[in-house]
């Protein structure tokens, strides 16, 4: 998947920058968060193609937010949802997302 090529470059190419500082979130915050993002984003499984992103890690979130944020990543939806989330937001839902199974 695209999405999926472009945050492993991504995080190719930062990864000495994202290992030297661990991504800290407040997972409450980001479960709290969530709740908008379960209505499309089942926590089980991929839904109309809607990928699960429960268990990813927390650095995956964080790249494919800041992704759609910045419009490198195509999707509409997700492009004006990123754009409303601040860099502590998408944090505690990265931590959050990847607590899960
Ligand atoms: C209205 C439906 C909808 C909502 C709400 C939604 N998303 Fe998405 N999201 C999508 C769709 C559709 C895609 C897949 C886009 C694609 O494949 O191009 C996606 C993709 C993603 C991806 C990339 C997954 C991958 O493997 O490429 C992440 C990460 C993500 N969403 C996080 C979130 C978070 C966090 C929230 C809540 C703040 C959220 N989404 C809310 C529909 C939604």
């Amino acid at each position: 998947m695209k999405a999926v090529a472009l945050a492993a470059s991504v995080l190719g190419a930062t990864s000495a920058s994202i290992h030297a500082e661990q991504i800290t979130g407040d997972i409450e915050y980001g479960q709290y968060l969530s709740s908008e993002c379960t209505s499309c984003h089942s926590n089980q499984h991929t839904q109309q193609g809607i990928p699960k992103i429960a268990g990813y890690t927390a650095e995956a979130i964080v790249t494919l937010l800041h992704a759609y944020k910045n419009k490198e990543l195509e999707n509409v939806t997700m492009q004006t949802i990123a754009a409303r989330l601040d860099d502590e937001a998408i944090a505690a839902l990265a931590v959050y997302y990847a607590s899960l199974p």
